[in-house]
């Protein structure tokens, strides 16, 4: 079934009311979308979600449910032409809610950690749910990713697209402040990309960080690890963290230790090394400092490139930061889509993100959202292929 946009210009309307219209410049761009919408299941509280899924002209697909405003599959093609679902994920909304590892969620209201939960805003201490040893992770017990969302199609010519928008509320997970947020997802018509779009406001003073929390994995998902993938991150410097995860406060330059990406390399390569950062990882779980024009504009943040199916993703983004996280708590207890499981280190994040626990951290660029302001932050996933023998 194709969902339409129910969205008339309102001069369009207008003129409709009036009858002085029989014949409309249209349709649009967005009456043509071929949006696939289907049921997706029941969450505990017996309320139904969707499942979207966004096509472009190369066979890329994506979808996308309203549950969490989560990025479910993506399948993109390998240098052969073959198309390959590159993230993890479940298929049903039940495990969404009930999983702990954040598959393609939107996360909010604040990605990654807060230290013992706490932090000072105009002057008034906030207590938030600990959920993450002594600190706050990905937005408390219930954060975005374990929402219903509001789905609205808004493909253009850009590309199909969806709009998820959702209201928190004042004091939800301990955050100040009723926060309207906006995620649209488009996949963009002329190259493989999937580009991320968030909006938020608010009507108190508030803090936010948010993300997109995708495992990659792209030899397929389910298709063993991914140390062999090689890895570039355009960042000269990390955020070195205490044994909790929390950042110390200090930008540790990565020349000379197994943090250095800034030229390709195999993730599998330093992973094990005796280094105390990648001790209290567990391997890579750390925020690198991107190398941006500045910390706001759209620049490069990461590049992954994975030598079996030749499939090249790159990540732009307009955010400060980049929280690579190589997997390190999957296990193989975890059984995602199509019975595959999900053993150790099989997949990577790149969660773009102003750095962890930046409200307690008044150096670091402010996450903090003031009434009549805006948040506007992009993402982009960009996906190419290598072909054999190239270099
Ligand atoms: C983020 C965190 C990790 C881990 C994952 C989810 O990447 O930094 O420590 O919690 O999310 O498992």
């Amino acid at each position: 079934m194709a969902i339409r946009n129910a969205r008339i210009p309102a001069m369009v309307a207008a003129l409709l009311f009036l009858g002085a219209v029989t014949t409309l410049p249209y349709p649009t761009a967005e009456a043509k979308s071929k949006m696939q919408k289907q049921a997706f299941g029941k969450i505990q509280d017996g309320q139904s979600v969707d499942l979207y899924t966004l096509a472009n002209k190369y066979g890329m697909t994506a979808a996308i449910s309203n549950f969490g405003a989560t990025l479910v599959s993506l399948k993109v093609p390998d240098r052969d032409g073959k198309l390959g679902d590159v993230v993890l994920g479940y298929d049903t909304p039940a495990d969404y809610e009930n999983g702990k590892a954040y598959f393609g969620g939107t996360i909010g209201r604040y990605g990654n950690r807060i230290a013992h939960g706490k932090f000072t805003l105009d002057g008034v201490v906030y207590t938030l749910p600990l959920n993450d040893g002594p600190n706050t992770l990905h937005g408390g017990v219930r954060g975005f990713n374990k929402r219903v969302w509001t789905a609205q199609d808004v493909s253009s010519s850009a590309g199909e697209a969806l709009e998820l928008t959702y209201a928190s509320k004042d004091g939800e997970e301990g955050f100040p402040g009723t926060l309207l947020v906006k995620v649209v997802y488009t996949l963009v018509a002329d190259e493989n990309a999937v580009r991320i779009d968030y909006t938020a406001t608010t009507d108190k003073d508030t803090v936010l960080n948010l993300t997109n929390h995708s495992y990659f994995n792209l030899s397929g998902q389910g298709n063993g690890d991914i140390l062999q993938h090689q890895l570039t991150l355009f960042a000269s410097q990390f955020t070195p963290v205490d044994v909790t995860l929390i950042p110390t406060g200090k930008l540790q330059d990565v020349h000379n230790t197994p943090f250095d990406f800034l030229q390709p390399m195999a993730i599998g390569v330093r992973i094990n090394m005796a280094d105390e950062q990648l001790k209290f990882g567990r391997g890579y779980d750390h925020n690198w400092v991107l190398d941006k024009k500045s910390p706001s504009s759209l620049g490069l943040a990461a590049r992954a490139y994975d030598p079996q199916s030749g499939r090249i993703l790159e990540v732009s983004t307009t955010e400060p930061g980049v929280q690579f996280y190589s997997g390190n708590f999957l296990d193989g207890t975890v059984h995602g889509k199509h019975g595959k499981v999900y053993a150790y280190r099989s997949a990577f994040c790149l969660e773009t993100q102003h750095f962890p626990d930046s409200p307690n951290e008044k150096d670091f660029p402010s996450t903090v959202l003031h009434p009549r302001k805006t948040l506007h932050s992009t993402s982009i996933y960009k996906f190419t292929v290598q072909k054999a023998g190239d270099k």
